[in-house]
């Protein structure tokens, strides 16, 4: 399969402090990628290294070819990346129909329409909200609103930040499967998880990131057999105790 997304010795961070060292990752097309990683690890960093929101001091970005670490984070939009941050970020007091509305700011008017229909196709459960205040809905409806508006303009290259934070057992799970759905049509999705465990399950490929650094990547399902990604990061307890 293609490589969509090349990070290559990526160092980035905020004022003079780099927080993300040395990264380098190939991500294939159409594939879900997870990273997991404890608080402060620098994973909401490296998803705004890949966007453009934060400070690059080395390394090469190369998105389907083309070198995109030096572009303003609206020409990497331009380009086919678009970013689910951390926390919620819909207009909670706008409708749903007027959401959908202003995630088509980068597009023609004439190609509103068609780019909101195309996108309620991938996510249906919208289809009867449209008339809803985008904050009475559920949490797990904000968070597929969320997805739905950085789908709405086609990117190829989707980045959810902690997409399933807060939403209860069944709704996560709702959304690592509308990621798997993103990647059925040929998008490529990396997503931060705490909930490595449902995260994992649902990706195939999985990076681990400590203090900034890559220090694990493979198969999803090669790491969540890994025994010390078992202790690490999906709760499961030493066999050796302290007495
Ligand atoms: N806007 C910012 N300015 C300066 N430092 C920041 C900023 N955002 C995050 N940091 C620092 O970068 C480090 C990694 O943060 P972050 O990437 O948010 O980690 P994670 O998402 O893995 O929890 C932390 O030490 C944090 O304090
Ligand atoms: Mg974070």
């Amino acid at each position: 399969m293609a490589c969509a997304l090349d990070i290559r010795a990526l160092t980035a961070g905020y004022g003079d402090l780099p927080v993300v060292h040395d990264f380098s990752a190939a991500i294939e097309a159409g594939t879900v990628t997870t990273l997991i990683g404890g608080n402060g690890a620098g994973k909401s960093t490296l998803m705004r290294a890949l966007f453009g929101t934060c400070r690059l001091f080395a390394g090469e970005i190369i998105f389907l070819g083309v070198p995109i670490e030096r572009m303003h984070p609206w020409e990497r939009l331009a380009h086919g990346i678009g970013l689910v941050p951390q926390g919620r970020c819909n207009f909670a007091s706008m409708r749903v129909a007027e959401n959908f509305k202003m995630a088509c700011y980068s597009l023609q008017r004439a190609d509103h329409d068609r780019a909101i229909a195309r996108t309620l196709q991938l996510f249906p459960a919208l289809k009867p909200k449209m008339s809803v205040m985008a904050g009475n809905l559920s949490g797990g409806e904000q968070q597929m609103l969320e997805m739905a508006m950085v789908m709405v303009p086609s990117p190829k290259l989707l980045l959810l930040d902690e997409p399933s934070l807060g939403l209860s057992p069944k709704m996560q799970q709702d959304v690592f499967s509308m990621a798997r759905q993103v990647a059925s049509i040929g998008v490529t999705v990396l997503m931060v998880e705490q909930n490595a465990h449902g995260a994992l399950l649902a990706s195939d490929t999985a990076i681990v990131l400590e203090l900034g650094r890559n220090v694990l990547a493979g198969p999803a399902n090669a790491v969540i057999r890994d025994p010390r990604i078992r202790l690490a990061y999906l709760g499961e307890r030493s066999t050796e105790r302290l007495s």
